[in-house]
Order: C-alpha cells, then structure tokens, then sequence
C-alpha cells in the first residue's frame, strides 16, 4: 500500500450528498486508506449566498490536488434559483448553472466512466425467464464510457436563430428542404458537435479499459445509419482504432434504440460500451437499472490531469434532512473505489468492493431501496437498515 499521505478535495454539495459522503470517508479511512480531505464549497449554498455554486475557490483546490469526491447537489429552474438568491445579488443579472456540469466543462473532464455490475445477491437485480421457463438472474459486467463534454450537451443552442447562424444552415439542401418554409422564429435548435481529438479520446479510453481489464468487447452505441456525419464518424474512427491498435478486441456496433431492447434480453453479453454524451447517458441509465439503481450507480469523469468521482443520483432532497439518514451509500462508496483505482490504491479499492459484495450477499442489512420499500422516516422501523448502519456493515466486513 502507499503510505505517502495525499489530499483528496471533499466535494459535498447539497442534500444526501453530504451525508454518502461522510459515510464513504469513513469507510474509506477504516479500510487503511491514508489521506487527508479539504472541503471544497460547492451547491446550492453558494448560490444562494455568493451567487456561484462554483466558486474560484473551490476550483483553486482541485487545481491543486487534482482528486475529487463529489457528492450531490440540488439544481432549480431559473426564476426558482433567481428568487432564492440573497437579497444583494438579486439585481445583479445572476443566471444559475449546474456547478458538475460547470466542473466537467472547466476542467474538460471529457471522459465519463460508469461501471454496472451486478452483486450477487441483489434483491434489486434484473432478472428474466429462460426458454424453459425457469428464472435467470444474469450476471451484468458492463462499464459504459460516456464522452462528458460534447455532443447534445454541449450548449450551442438556439431559439429563434440569429441571422448568420440561418444562413448558414440554409446552405444546408435538407435544411432548404425540409425547414425552408418554417419561419425562423419558430425553430429550436440544439447542435451535436462531435471533435475528432476529443472522439479519439473516449474511444481510446474505452479500448485501453477493455485491454486492460480482460473485456472482449467494445461496443459503439450510437446510430450511425441516421446521424451520419457525428454517429457515423464515432464509428468509423472505433473501426480505424480497432484496426491499428486493438485488433485483439472485438469490435461491435449497435443502434442506442435497439440497444435499449436488447439490455434487457442479453444485458450479460456486453463488455465496454462507449457513446456520445446523451446515448452515454441514457444507456448508463438503462445498465444502471438492471443492478440495483440509484443507489448503485457510480461514475468517474476524468480530464487529462484533474479527475472528480461521483455518484450518478442527485441530491434527493427529500430525504435530506431526516434525523437518521435512509438513503443507500454504496453508489457513492462505490464512486470512491474508482478513485482508490484510478490513484493507485487497487487493493484497498478490491477490499471495500468484496466487503460490499459480503454485506449485499448475506442480505441481513439492506438500505429501504433494497428492501422495495417507499421512502419514508419509518422504514428503519420497519426493519431497513439506515445509511450509516449500511456504513457500519461494511466497515465490519473489510
Ligand atoms: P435524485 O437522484 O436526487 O433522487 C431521485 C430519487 O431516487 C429519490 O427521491 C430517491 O427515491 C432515489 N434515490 C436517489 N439516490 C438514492 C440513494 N442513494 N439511495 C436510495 N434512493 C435514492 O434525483 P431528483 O429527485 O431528480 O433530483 C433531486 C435534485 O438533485 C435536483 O435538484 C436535481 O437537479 C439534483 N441532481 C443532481 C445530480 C448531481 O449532483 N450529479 C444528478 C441528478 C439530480
Ligand atoms: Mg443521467
């Protein structure tokens, strides 16, 4: 193990995020990892109070020490943010954005990673009928790489376009033909922007993971026989990639639609997935599903030099503020043995993995989520385990 002390930038935004997140520090200490954690002011808060949800300072700490672990935070629509925010800063023109994304953006943290794999033992896993009739939990193995900063999200968007942006578009034959009599304050459009460099990037990554870590396939799951230029373009570089320096990984190509069928039918046959950023984010959703949800579902976004490791769920605000905490921790607990991977520690990463497996296996402490329950103060009552007794089980078992 690295002794060498290092410093990991606490991120714990809003809501339960704070909570998995100081449950997940425990673990993480009691499983002999040595560090130690600034927190970085990020959410809500800082919004209301400074008008940033991000501010300078917090992106000064990751700057420094390069690591994050991020919790959750809360997003409201803009007159609600607007309205919330300190009397002082209300008639500055203030306009809110999502600070993750702000991160993801800023650092160009351009490559997603969301691993979904079953735990044995799950009462939340998928299960399906075989030919015969009988019941079949298949065993899910599959880490999706979602291209985090382009694409659909990549905010160049208009209502009502400005002039040379419609003249550009006119030059467009199918735009002439298929728009040219719409007026032009009637149009929306949100562009898909795809870069080779950044491409090249997700698909390299997605290549380097399957090599590294045994998978025999790397499936594109775009839609290239309708969205040519961008899809299309993905898919030829995976293929020109696949060629001249994978050629012992399969290569597979999949429409997202068609993908989103057959998840359910063969979930076990996939290995990496890679995707523009919302097929990313919608196929991660689906695998997700498939293992136990939101309680489960971890993720890295990782840039060249700065990496930020999260849980997939937001901030769930309504079960902020209970006096014990319900929520499931294991998404965020699972987000930071993706750091402990990413930093060097695979060992104390294997070992807090194999004392969750232990504790899902034997069933005795189960999160509400776990136990199909409704949310609700009571279910610890009725037998759900809280979060920082799920925290506890773990700990025990490492
Ligand atoms: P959410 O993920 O916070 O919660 C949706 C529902 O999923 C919850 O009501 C709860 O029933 C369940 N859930 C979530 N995490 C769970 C856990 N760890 N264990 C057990 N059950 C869990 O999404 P929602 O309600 O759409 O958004 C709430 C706030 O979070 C919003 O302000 C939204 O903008 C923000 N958000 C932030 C994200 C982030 O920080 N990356 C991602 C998604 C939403
Ligand atoms: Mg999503």
């Amino acid at each position: 193990m690295n002794m060498q002390k290092r410093t990991i930038v606490a991120l714990p935004g809003d809501g339960i995020g704070r909570v998995v997140l100081d449950e997940t520090i425990r673990v993480l200490d009691r499983a002999g990892f040595v560090a130690s954690y600034v927190e970085g002011d990020i959410g809500w808060e800082f919004w209301k109070s400074e008008g940033n949800p991000l501010p300078d300072r917090t992106i000064q700490l990751l700057e420094t020490h390069k690591i994050g672990l991020f919790g959750a935070i809360t997003s409201k629509p803009k007159d609600a943010a607007s309205r919330e925010l300190d009397p002082g800063l209300k008639e500055k023109g203030l306009i809110y954005s999502s600070p993750i994304v702000g991160l993801r953006q800023h650092f160009n943290l351009d490559i997603c990673i969301r691993p979904c794999r079953t735990y044995k033992g799950n009462p939340l896993n998928f299960i399906r009928r075989g030919a015969d009739g009988a019941i079949e939990e298949p065993e899910i193995d599959v880490v999706i790489f979602r291209q985090n900063t382009e694409g659909l999200y990549g905010g160049v968007e208009w209502t009502n376009p400005p002039e040379i942006v419609y003249k550009g578009l006119a030059s467009h034959p199918r735009f002439v033909k298929n728009f040219g009599n719409v007026p032009v304050e009637e149009l929306s459009i949100s562009t898909r922007i795809f870069t080779r460099s950044a491409t090249g990037r997700i698909l390299r990554a997605a290549f380097e993971h399957a090599r590294k870590q045994g998978y025999k396939s790397v499936t594109v799951c775009e839609k290239p026989n309708v969205i040519r230029e961008t899809s299309g373009m993905m898919y030829k570089m995976a293929q020109e990639i696949q060629a001249s320096e994978y050629p012992g990984i399969e290569l597979w190509n999949t429409n997202i639609d068609a993908q989103m069928m057959w998840l359910t039918k063969n979930p076990e046959i996939y290995g990496v997935i890679v995707a523009g950023n919302m097929f990313g984010d919608i196929v991660s959703d689906g695998f997700a599903g498939l293992i136990g949800g939101l309680g489960f579902a971890c993720s890295a976004n990782l840039g060249e030099d700065i990496a930020v490791f999260e849980p997939t769920h937001g901030s769930a605000p309504k079960y902020a503020d209970y006096p014990e905490s319900i929520i499931n921790p294991i998404a965020m607990m699972e987000s930071a043995c993706m750091m402990l991977d990413h930093i060097n520690e695979a060992e104390t990463a294997g070992r807090i993995r194999s004392s969750i497996a232990k504790v899902v296996l034997e069933g005795k402490v189960r999160t509400y989520d776990m136990m199909k329950m409704t949310g609700r103060a009571d279910v610890i009552q009725k037998g759900a385990a809280s979060t920082r007794q799920m925290a506890d089980a773990i700990i025990e078992n490492l």
